[in-house]
């Protein structure tokens, strides 16, 4: 595996890669990485002949300073795990080859990126779009790939990659769960051991809700949002910052019956000043 500090370095290897005719897949991420990443970078492989990686802590994606210094960041594991996953190169850049002095683009989805997980994190999915068109750009890769976990960035990534006309496919692949249901997410070594095991009603609320517009107990956007408040709040010392339920197709908010298909965006608090962890879970449900 190359390990290339520079975006010249890392755009040379990929050329090499193109001149043997090798299709090239990319994962994207901010490290501390986990068998999440690895499930995106197993996709990549069984897809493409060459898989190519970034590590870069953004820091236009992070509203708080705080948020974005106890980011973990181990470098030398995950170079490890990359390795072994057959990985052929990584990139891991500096901020300032990212935004060079006098950086001043910025890439939005105007709609996309203000509503649902965007209100609660403003400017947040205007970083991720800015820094993943940036990589789009340096890697020029064949396919990308995504969590779908991160429901909403997905959404907001693919949006951006079609209205900018990008020729990089982006790839949802499912969540990587732990045993106990938590979603796999770098965030979850920040939560104390108390709110880890608390932190498995994301995964509990989405399964019930599954079962209760499956059953037809509930078949109101309304009473499924007060379960899963009455769940959280009466369960665990969580707080639930967002439960959303969208058309998966339009994204539209779905308020009144529940009657097709439903994505579920939910995140829930933990802990609070500096050592507040926001968690994310997403799930599609056909009543
Ligand atoms: O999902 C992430 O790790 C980040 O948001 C991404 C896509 C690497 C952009 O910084």
């Amino acid at each position: 595996m190359r390990l290339c500090r520079s975006i010249s370095d890392f755009r040379a290897e990929i050329a090499s890669f193109r001149e043997a005719g090798q299709s090239v897949g990319l994962v994207t991420t901010m490290g501390a990485l986990h068998a999440g990443h690895m499930a995106l970078v197993t996709r990549a492989r069984a897809e493409c002949d060459r898989v190519v990686t970034t590590i870069f802590v953004n820091p236009t994606q992070f509203g708080q300073a705080a948020d974005l210094d106890n980011y973990p960041r181990t470098e030398e594991a995950d170079l490890a795990l990359f390795a072994s996953g057959g990985v052929d190169a990584v990139l891991i850049p500096t901020v300032e080859q990212m935004y060079p002095p006098g950086d001043e683009t910025i890439v939005e989805t105007t709609g996309l990126a203000n509503v649902l997980h965007g209100q609660v994190r403003p400017g947040h999915f205007r970083g991720v779009a800015t820094v993943v068109t940036k990589l789009f750009n340096i890697a020029g890769a064949d396919r990308a790939y995504f969590g779908e976990k991160d429901y909403q960035q997905l959404a907001v990534i693919r949006r951006m990659a079609r209205d900018l006309h990008v020729p990089t496919a982006v790839v949802g692949v499912p969540t990587v769960r732990e045993d106990d249901g938590l979603a796999m997410s770098s965030r979850n070594v920040r939560l104390s051991p108390e709110h880890r095991k608390e932190a498995r009603i994301l995964y509990r609320v989405l399964t019930e809700a599954e079962e209760a517009l499956t059953s037809g107990r509930i078949t109101v956007a309304g009473d499924l949002a007060a379960m899963a408040g009455d769940m959280v709040h009466g369960e665990t010392s969580g707080r639930l910052r967002a439960f959303d339920m969208v058309d998966p197709a339009t994204f539209i908010p779905i308020t009144g019956r529940i009657i097709g298909p439903v994505a579920i965006m939910m995140s829930v608090e933990f802990g609070s000043g500096d050592d507040t962890v926001l968690l994310i879970d997403q799930k599609e449900i056909t009543p």
